[in-house]
């Protein structure tokens, strides 16, 4: 099934010059882009986008890291793209995250951890529709 997916490269992946290194390994692996812009969130911004953790213990510190500089947000289009995406983006605690993915080649920490990436359809659709409107997609 073709699904679409949200990628964020996050401000630890901006700062650290990783938007190509990232980009260039979701091309490599033959995932399409068909929408892509740098954004910088405010709080409240960040916290509407991680609304599904609030309350958790990480969910102040994780909303102060994403709105601590720019981000580039992407959406990405293919045959199962999902779990292909969450395949190559690793285990949320690189510690996790399986050789050669880019968490476990570039995160830090489990909250610095460099991208984010959509865990189901229904996520997908509400964080692509979060940052993009229709023009915006190719
Ligand atoms: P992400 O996949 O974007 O989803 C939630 C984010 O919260 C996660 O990546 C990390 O950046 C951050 N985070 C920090 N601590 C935790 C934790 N204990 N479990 C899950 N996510 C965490």
């Amino acid at each position: 099934m073709v699904e679409r997916t949200l990628s964020i490269v996050k401000p630890d992946g901006v700062m650290r010059n990783l938007i190509g290194e990232v980009i260039g390994r979701l091309e490599g692996e033959g995932l399409k882009i068909v929408a892509m812009k740098m954004i910088h969130m405010n709080k409240a911004q960040a916290k509407g986008f991680y609304k599904v953790h609030e309350g958790k213990p990480f969910f102040e510190s994780v909303t102060d890291f994403m709105s601590s500089g720019p981000c580039v947000v992407i959406i990405l289009e293919g045959e199962n793209v999902i779990a292909r995406y969450r395949e190559i983006m690793g285990a949320t605690n690189y510690k996790d995250a399986a050789e050669g993915t880019i968490r476990r080649d570039f995160a830090t920490d489990i909250e610095k951890n460099v991208v984010h990436g959509s865990d189901s359809l229904e996520n997908a659709d509400i964080e692509i529709n979060y940052f993009f409107n229709a023009l915006e997609i190719h």
